[in-house]
């Protein structure tokens, strides 16, 4: 059955309140019950910790409030992530203007109330895959509230005469319901030098764009998100309450990353020197999925045990899926 280490995980974890930590480790009880023969009490366990799971997810979930409908359906996806900021590797800088930010924003009625403008203007700056995107999912799930996000390419190709119209109809759903309205590859629209043919229209477009921006006295947040910062008009950064750019993590953000996915699985093993520089490099969104790789091979020989090989075997092939 269960070790003494596992118990003393367990009762920490309950004494700090900590639901991840606990269901975590119940379910290495389980797969340990499972190793010894006790399969009818691993299979209680987890039939336990997947209701509980369910149960959480339910009471976090905020009402639905709307769901884009007609025109509006084509130009936004909804979503309710229960992301957190906590569960995202940051650096320092990046870390305290996030924190300003919710701190403003949930005390935003305060700050109202003495003519003070809490900021809710985001650009987002950064190669693939290192978490741009996953940012608005956690502003939305710190501040409980829905994350829109807008489908450029409806926006654009589709309808080329029409952009600007639809535009006006994103823009009045975002004063219509507070959410965080994540406009993804903004580098489409906020493009200096878009494709010759439709240079004019991009422009309108992003003029547009700008007069909304500016003329918005809603209560969402607004997060731009790109690849290609050379791209942009640089009238455009002035325009956000804050810029935010990100990096490929240095070694000390790269480790954290691995440690934290491999969270629940045994790496004394590990050596995290060898780990670190073959992650060198790879992006945030690489490494994890290296770290998941690994993990999935642990659950599934039943070891639950992550080797120094396995980690960086992962993180190699992610490098090579890349240079192929
Ligand atoms: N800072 C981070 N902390 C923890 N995990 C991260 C971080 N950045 C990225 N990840 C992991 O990588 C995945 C992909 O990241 P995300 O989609 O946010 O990248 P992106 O910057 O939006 O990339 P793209 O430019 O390709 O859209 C995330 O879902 C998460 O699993
Ligand atoms: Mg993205």
């Amino acid at each position: 059955m269960a070790t003494s280490d596992q118990i003393m995980a367990l009762i920490k974890s309950h004494l700090k309140d900590d639901d991840d930590r606990f269901l975590a480790v119940a379910i290495q009880v389980a797969a340990h019950a499972a190793r010894q023969g006790h399969g009818r009490v691993a299979e209680e366990i987890r039939v336990l910790v997947d209701k509980a799971e369910a149960d959480r997810k339910r009471a976090a979930r905020p009402v639905p409030i709307t769901t884009p409908r007609g025109e509006l359906a084509a130009l936004l996806s909804v979503s309710y992530p229960e992301t957190r900021l906590s569960d995202m590797v940051l650096t320092e800088a990046a870390r305290i203007r996030f924190d300003r930010l919710l701190r403003e924003q949930r005390g935003r009625q305060k700050l109202l109330a003495h003519g003070l403008e809490p900021r809710r203007k985001l650009l987002l700056v950064g190669p693939p895959g290192s978490g741009k995107t996953m940012t608005a999912s956690a502003l939305a799930g710190e501040l409980q509230v829905p994350l829109y996000t807008l489908l450029l390419h409806g926006l654009i190709t589709k309808f080329m005469g029409e952009t600007a119209a639809k535009l006006r109809l994103v823009f009045d759903a975002l004063a219509d319901s507070r959410g965080v309205y994540l406009f993804d590859e903004f580098d489409a629209i906020g493009g200096q030098r878009a494709a010759t043919n439709d240079v004019g229209e991009i422009r309108r477009v992003l003029n547009s764009f700008l007069q909304f921006l500016e003329q918005d006295a809603s209560s969402s947040l607004i997060i731009a998100a790109t690849n290609h910062p050379e791209a942009l008009d640089r009238a455009l950064f002035r325009r956000f309450d804050d810029v935010i750019e990100y990096d490929a993590p240095v070694d000390a953000l790269a480790l954290q990353i691995m440690r934290n996915t491999l969270a629940t699985f045994d790496t004394a093993e590990v050596d995290w020197d060898l780990a670190v520089s073959a992650a060198g490099g790879l992006s945030n969104a690489d490494i994890t999925r290296a770290c998941e790789l690994a993990a999935k091979e642990a659950v599934l020989d039943d070891t639950l045990t992550v080797s120094t090989s396995a980690l960086v075997g992962a993180l190699e092939e992610r490098r090579h899926a890349h240079t192929d």
